[in-house]
């Protein structure tokens, strides 16, 4: 009976690799537009389909990431500035697409873009420092995809969404892993209603990497402004002796857990967009395939072990 169903098995995995493996046909007619291209995973995709010959299209926050990223790449490729938070920019933005794609649509939309900070235990933050992560993470990214939607469908083509195995496993404090929630809840029932309409939508989740948004400075400075601010109830509650060791175990595992081949994460994207067989959901690097989503489907009381046994104890535990 074993040997049946390791043949079984692998034929399913050998059926699986092949489908997967047949790209669409015509890549170098089809257009892809990515948000967040200023840096990280988002600079590297665009950086990746161009060399492919795709039509990148990116979308960067600031001229210097849209200059940098021009300098590097084909004539091929195209920039326009958007801040993803203001409406004003996407419907600026979804013009300007839709004067580069003319009558043949979209092929690709990567939301991509995103925030972290501020990041600290709950407690610590205020209701804006939440919406200030939701509104680019989540609302951003639903504002993009509504406005582009029309393209999308008019190519038959994909939506690529970056969430995070923070969107499967909440252990963040602040807006985060809420957004990265949403952002998975977003997609699966966006995928549900657009089947009929031929466009598939693909969900990247990432584990730790070496970003501009992993940037340990960044994160320090972040968490040492949260704690001058909090209460002094709240301070007291805590102690300087738990922000202490919480601002070691941020530097500990930032400086060891991530890591800097991006290329694991954006060759997800690349498959979600030139695969005839685009996967529902990626996991992005070995972490996240090995650790984070095996444990998000534990028991709870288990994964809540696992997850925070390392954490310091605040001076009021009882
Ligand atoms: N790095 C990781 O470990 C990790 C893990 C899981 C998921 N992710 C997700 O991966 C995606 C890309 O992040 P990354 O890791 O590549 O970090 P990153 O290097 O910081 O890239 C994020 C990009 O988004 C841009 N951006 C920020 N606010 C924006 C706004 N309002 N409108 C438009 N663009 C905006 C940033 O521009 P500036 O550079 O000019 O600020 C930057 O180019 C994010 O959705 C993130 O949540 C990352």
């Amino acid at each position: 009976m074993w040997l049946y169903l390791a043949v079984l098995l692998a034929l399913f995995f050998l059926i699986r690799w092949y489908r997967e493996k047949q790209t669409v046909e015509n890549l170098r007619e089809k257009y892809v537009f990515i948000t967040g291209c200023d840096s990280g995973f988002g600079n590297q995709l665009a950086r990746q389909l161009d060399l492919q010959g795709m039509r990148v299209l990116a979308g960067c926050l600031t001229q210097k990431g849209a200059e940098e990223l021009e300098r590097v790449t084909s004539d091929q490729l195209r920039t326009t500035i958007l801040d993803v938070t203001s409406t004003e920019s996407v419907a600026a933005a979804t013009e300007w697409v839709k004067r580069c794609v003319g009558n043949k649509g979209l092929w690709g939309l990567v939301n991509n873009a995103g925030v972290v900070h501020p990041t600290a235990p709950n407690e610590w933050l205020t209701k804006n420092d939440f919406v200030k992560v939701l509104d680019v993470n989540l609302v951003g990214l639903i504002d993009v995809t509504l406005h582009m939607l029309p393209l999308v469908k008019k190519a038959r083509g994909r939506v690529v969404n970056v969430a995070s195995i923070l969107g499967r496993l909440s252990f963040y404090g602040g807006g985060y892993c809420l957004s990265k929630y949403g952002v998975e809840a977003f997609s699966d029932c966006l995928r549900r209603e657009l089947r009929l309409f031929g466009v598939k939508i693909a969900i990247v989740e990432p584990g730790y990497f070496r970003t501009g948004m992993t940037n340990l400075q960044n994160h320090l400075d972040s968490v040492e402004r949260q704690w001058t601010n909090v209460p002094q109830e709240t301070k007291d509650s805590y102690g300087q002796t738990y922000f202490d060791n919480y601002y070691k175990l941020i530097k500990e595992s930032l400086t060891t857990l991530c890591s800097t081949d991006l290329y694991l994460v954006t060759d997800c994207m690349e498959h979600a967009l030139t695969s005839k067989s685009p996967r529902t959901r990626y996991a992005g690097g070995w972490d996240a395939q090995f650790f984070y989503i095996p444990l998000s489907y534990l028991p709870t009381e288990l994964a809540d072990l696992v997850l925070t046994w390392q954490w310091p104890k605040p001076a009021q535990a009882v």
